[in-house]
């Protein structure tokens, strides 16, 4: 059995003006690997967690996210349930890749959470969160976009109050992973992805062009298994992994696990993991093949009529840095 142990540094003055995050997830392995490297952050204050569906449903997303948080020992974040599908239409979940409940399976094998889930839904709590801290709040979305896109239409004014966005998503000039050119969150929910890069808040785009190159191979696995012998987020982060990895080897022959959710997460909180370029970005919700695909122009002379807003896109990353604390984090 698991036994859950804080991983925050009991009692300790932590230093003040900290980073406030709020993280949007659609709990899967990843976004779990990213809950976990959150939690060893400890100049970082995580205001709250919201779930969406996506890798799975809304459900196993936050059950996915309470039984993390707690394996982890923080007991006392809130976690507001959000969106049961994306805004119009499409979405299909993915247990090929993240197991039939979202966690490789493991799930019913982590301490039964003492957090229960919060009434408040997704987008309320994060305008609501967001209003309470006006310039302060970094809002890191790993899932499809659909709370934040709920958060914006319920309150117009939430661009002017977070102090920026960070999203998981998208490919730009990769090949994506559930089409050609679609990467997963966008493609689940492409009117909601559209609606968060064309508000007017600083977005940064961590998109599979870097979170590809950030690979946990069969080194980083032994080294976590051998950690799990002694720390029990070590021992579901190798598990969880091996699952996620197998999943990974059958479709691509390639025996990796891609932190794309973690990666986001460690370039909210160290932008120079990676070199980001500001582009003007839409999404297409139309195309018979490629619906959800992120465009980004990257063209030298652009058109007058320009969109104003741009998003930073992250096109190059420090891989072996940031695949070393992330590792790390989990206890490799
Ligand atoms: O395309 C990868 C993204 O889609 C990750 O966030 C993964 O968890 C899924 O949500
Ligand atoms: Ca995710």
């Amino acid at each position: 059995m698991w036994h859950s142990k804080r991983t925050q540094p009991g009692g300790c003055r932590l230093p003040p003006n900290r980073p406030v995050f709020w993280i949007d997830c659609d709990t899967g392995v990843d976004d779990a690997l990213a809950l976990l490297y959150a939690a060893t952050l400890g100049n970082v204050e995580l205001a709250g967690v919201s779930t969406v569906a996506g890798n799975c449903p809304l459900a196993d997303a936050t059950a996915n996210t309470l039984a993390v948080l707690a394996l982890a020992g923080w007991h006392d974040i809130p976690v507001h349930p959000g969106a049961t599908g994306p805004l119009c239409s499409g979405g299909r979940h993915a247990p090929e890749v993240h197991g039939a409940d979202g966690l490789a399976g493991l799930r019913a094998t982590l301490p039964a959470p003492r957090e229960q889930a919060r009434a408040k839904p997704a987008a309320a709590a994060i305008w609501r969160a967001c209003r309470a801290r006006p310039g302060e709040m970094t809002l890191v979305a790993t899932g499809p976009l659909t709370n934040l896109a709920a958060a914006l239409a319920s309150d117009p004014g939430l661009p002017a109050l977070a102090r920026q966005v960070v999203v998981m998503g998208g490919a730009v000039a990769a090949p994506g992973n559930v089409g050609p050119a679609v990467e997963f969150n966008v493609g689940f929910d492409p009117e909601a992805a559209r609606a968060v890069f064309a508000a007017p808040w600083p977005v940064t785009l961590v998109p599979l062009d870097v979170t590809m190159g950030v690979l946990v191979g069969l080194e980083e696995l032994r080294r976590l298994e051998e950690a799990g012998r002694r720390s029990d987020v070590a021992r579901f982060s190798a598990a969880a992994l091996r699952g996620y990895m197998a999943s990974y080897k059958q479709r691509t022959g390639l025996a990796a696990a891609p932190l794309h959710d973690p990666l986001a997460l460690a370039v909210a909180v160290d932008p120079s993991l990676a070199r980001a370029t500001e582009l003007p970005v839409d999404v297409e919700t139309r195309g018979e093949l490629t619906r959800g695909m992120v465009v980004a122009d990257r063209r030298a002379q652009r058109r007058p009529d320009d969109r104003p807003h741009r998003v930073r896109v992250c096109l190059e990353v420090d891989a072996a840095r940031a695949l070393q604390l992330l590792v790390a984090s989990w206890g490799g």
